[in-house]
């Protein structure tokens, strides 16, 4: 049985004021959860103060990306160790807005991997497919290719992996995937980290669904065989709407 998870990614989103209160409101409500893993992935100005809030509620607090290097000239940017420095347990790669904003490659997001274990994070991987790829037949072809990043993993990183399939398509759109377009991409997903990582590592990674989660799809995308958890964006700024997928996830 895996554990499911349900990550909060605030984008750049929130000030200390609203992360005080999100912090204490989910604080308050941790002690009731049981076997579930909760994650926030907060801006990096908002890391530390929430980290110390939500201390000794087993909630996680993780970067939205980081730098390959350790350190160095790159004015801006935020290394693997200064997060683990700052209290993170994990890290986003490879987020969609990152790919398509930012330009980031996969090359950039194998690298980010490798940054993450090294600094002795968990790396949450995002993949997912745009609209005129699922179209065009692509999906599976793009999902397949975005997963190459996990081929260099020792089998410990392997088995501590995170993914989430995140269509492009969805996130933030209001067009949150049918349980059955979920379930079908999941399903790929762990067939093709099956043939990297091996059958019993891929049939405990947890693969989460993101993409306009809300509290009225989230029970139905979770009960897809292959679907164990969501990463949520704009239904996770507020606590209340968070603590509802939160409540939904535990089993
Ligand atoms: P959304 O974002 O829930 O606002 O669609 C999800 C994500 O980008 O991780």
């Amino acid at each position: 049985m895996r554990r499911r998870v349900v990550a909060a990614n605030w984008k750049m989103n929130h000030l200390a004021q609203d992360a005080l209160r999100f912090g204490q409101t989910v604080s308050a409500s941790s002690a009731f959860w049981g076997e579930l893993d909760v994650l926030v992935f907060p801006p990096a100005t908002l890391l530390m103060l929430l980290q110390r809030i939500l201390s000794g509620t087993g909630v996680g607090v993780g970067g939205q990306r980081c730098h390959p290097a350790a350190s160095g000239a790159f004015t801006g940017e935020i290394s693997a160790p200064m997060l683990k420095d700052a209290g993170c347990t994990h890290v986003l790669a490879g987020h969609s807005e990152r790919r398509r904003l930012f330009g980031e490659t996969d090359q950039d997001v194998a690298d980010q991997l490798r940054a993450a274990f090294d600094a002795g994070l968990i790396p949450l991987l995002c993949i997912g497919e745009t609209e005129q790829e699922r179209l065009s037949g692509r999906m599976e072809d793009v999902l397949d290719e975005q997963l190459d990043v996990v081929a260099n993993l020792s089998s410990d990183e392997s088995a501590d992996l995170l993914v989430a399939y995140e269509p492009v398509w969805a996130i933030g759109t209001g067009r949150t995937a049918t349980p059955e377009q979920a379930g079908e991409a999941h399903a790929f997903i762990r067939t093709r980290l099956a043939v990297r990582l091996g059958r019993d590592v891929a049939q405990g990674t947890r693969v989460l669904y993101g993409g306009s989660v809300t509290s009225a799809t989230f029970p139905s995308l979770l009960a897809q065989h292959d679907v164990d958890g969501g990463l949520v964006g704009g239904a996770s700024l507020n606590a209340q709407s968070f603590l509802d997928l939160v409540s939904q996830a535990r089993k």
